[in-house]
């Protein structure tokens, strides 16, 4: 088999264009409780999108932790992943339409070697906010990119995100590659099959404001996205991702912990959904924001994701007390520690995290056997009805499918219909609770965040102040309406405490400090006492927000300009968030 390193070789390819590699950012969004995870490569950078200045300068390269959680039930199809990354390059400001084009021509001609003849691209047609993008076309045509080739789509296929989201935004050209076996026909139809797209470049250079108008951003902006696993299979000829060369080590590793085959069609799926949760798994647990299973959040998604490995892995008789689970994360920390090495740092985390679940589902699922015996003495017939079906799933976890199996030794039967029914109504519901947090929204920093997000710096300096230096931000969150505030301290604050905090708080107010922004190596601010919540993440160039003498933070913004533009601070609640944890929640008026 022909294999791809596209990571190695697209981040390569952009340094040698003058581009700065930065690391991935964490998988969680910092300071946008509308999302709860990052789902584009884009998404962290949507302060510098809208004209910060990025440390790193105005070329920027990366691969980011993305993960969507939309697709959770088409995990276990060849296509789909939770987890995944996305390569992008971004111009802040700099190259646009001319250069974009000319280097991913160039990438996938002469770097991957794509022949020229396989590839097709479309424009945006235009619309009352920008004309149809002959300009673009004519720039892939100056490469041989012949007329029949270039399609002309509207705003759903070639506007990035699309219409209602808010943030920045802009036309795009969408590259789309000839997979089949079958001559490549003469003119491009975009609803062929066989023709899939594989990068996208966003000519980022409008911002959807909140009364529903498109400004000009400060910048022409150019993001591009290419996603590693999807691109990856295309190019060396997969129709099925999981067995491209992303994928294969962690499926040979299932079938040896299972002595079972991939190639057999009915392992498949379970393999698959292994393969992808593991991972997702292990890049969440493994991400420097600290995310444990819980019930809420992301922790909820971490805890769903282990429960469906283990039940996958008891479909494949994989023997579950044995250290399968700790072998396969093994293999994926040691594979991908290379690109984010907060993995290998946080290894033990991971390890622990998975072994811990696992055994609290074991006790989960054991509670849930005790349950179906007593379900089966009281039960009059010999059908399972669809509310206890369903409250073996929701409850105990129970897959439907081993209540069906448990039943069936016994002879019974269960109300799988009226189960399937019970289980879509609460999957609508659970869609409808989470289609706020899931909208792949884009980070909103309005007037109020950028307030909340200078108060916060202020916050924790005076809680330094009057608690003393072993306060550290554990945590962030940010709305219009008011700030969430996570910081190490070990006892409840005595109102005393609190008032002195506030008081302090609305003094540096008052004083209107400028908020000032530097640019300096990551040693230099660390040296000169700058607070940081994960250091890694930043590259070697940083930011630091000053405030006069009160705080020094890394940090990538956005900030008010002078601490008198705030109002009055007010702190509404103090209370525990975790073990060494406190939580203030706060206001400003
Ligand atoms: N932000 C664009 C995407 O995700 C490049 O497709």
């Amino acid at each position: 088999m022909q294999t791809i390193d596209l990571k190695k070789e697209f981040l390569q390819f952009f340094k040698s264009k003058g581009h700065k590699i930065i690391p991935s950012a964490p998988i969680i969004p910092e300071n946008d409780p509308t999302c709860l995870f990052n789902t584009a490569g884009m998404q962290p950078l949507v302060p510098y999108l809208k004209g910060e200045t990025h440390p790193e300068g105005k070329r920027l390269a990366d691969v980011q932790k993305c993960f969507r959680t939309n697709d959770l039930d088409s995990i276990g199809d060849k296509t789909h992943h939770t987890f995944f990354e996305m390569l992008g390059n971004w111009s802040l400001g700099d190259y646009f339409k001319e250069e974009a084009i000319d280097w991913s021509f160039e990438f996938l001609t002469k770097k991957l070697n794509i022949p020229q003849e396989r590839l097709a691209i479309t424009v945006f047609k235009g619309n009352d906010i920008v004309p149809a993008d002959t300009e673009t076309a004519e720039l892939w045509m100056k490469h041989g990119i012949k007329k029949e080739r270039i399609a002309y789509l509207g705003e759903e296929n070639n506007w990035w995100p699309n219409m209602e989201s808010l943030g920045p935004c802009g036309p795009d050209t969408e590259i789309f590659y000839w997979r089949s076996e079958e001559e490549v026909p003469e003119v491009f139809n975009p609803d062929d099959e066989n023709w899939v797209e594989i990068w996208n470049n966003v000519f980022m250079q409008y911002n959807h404001e909140q009364d529903n108008t498109f400004s000009q951003l400060k910048n022409k902006n150019v993001d591009t996205g290419l996603g590693v696993e999807r691109v990856t299979a295309i190019l060396e000829g997969k129709t099925d991702n999981y067995e491209s060369s992303v994928w294969s080590d962690v499926i040979k590793k299932i079938e040896e912990i299972s002595g079972l085959s991939y190639q057999d069609e009915k392992n498949k799926r379970s393999m698959r959904i292994i393969a992808d949760h593991i991972r997702a798994i292990v890049m969440i647990s493994g991400d420097n924001a600290g995310i444990k299973p819980s019930n809420t959040d992301q922790g909820y998604i971490l805890r769903r994701l282990i429960r469906r490995t283990i039940r996958y892995a008891k479909k494949l008789n994989i023997d579950i007390n044995s250290n399968w689970e700790q072998d396969l994360a093994n293999l994926i920390i040691e594979k991908y520690s290379v690109y984010y090495n907060e993995l290998e740092k946080n290894k033990e985390t991971i390890l622990e995290i998975l072994k811990n679940e696992k055994l609290k589902f074991n006790r989960t699922l054991e509670k849930g056997l005790r349950e179906f015996e007593k379900v089966v003495n009281s039960l009059e017939g010999s059908i399972i009805n669809k509310d206890t079906a369903f409250k073996l799933y929701d409850t105990y976890g129970f897959p439907i499918e081993l209540t069906e199996e448990l039943a069936k030794e016994l002879n019974l039967k269960v109300d799988i219909e009226g189960f399937n029914e019970k289980f879509a109504e609460h999957q609508e519901k659970s869609r409808e609770g989470s289609t706020g947090k899931f909208k792949g929204g884009l980070a909103s920093t309005g007037e109020m965040e950028t307030k909340y997000h200078t108060a916060t710096h202020l916050l924790n300096a005076a809680l330094k102040k009057v608690l003393g230096p072993h306060v550290h931000q554990k945590g962030s969150n940010i709305t219009a309406e008011r700030m969430r505030f996570d910081f190490s301290h070990d006892t409840k604050m005595t109102d005393e405490e609190k008032q002195k905090v506030e008081e302090l708080v609305n003094e540096y107010i008052k004083q209107a400090i400028p908020v000032e922004k530097f640019e300096m190596k990551k040693e230099e601010a660390i040296a000169q006492g700058a607070e940081a919540m994960f250091i890694e993440k930043y590259g070697d160039i940083v930011s630091v927000y000053k405030i006069g003498d009160v705080s020094m933070e890394l940090c990538g913004g956005p900030h008010v300009k002078n601490t008198s533009e705030l109002g009055t601070f007010k702190i509404k609640k103090e209370e525990a968030s975790s073990a060494g944890v406190r939580r203030i929640k706060a206001i400003l008026e």
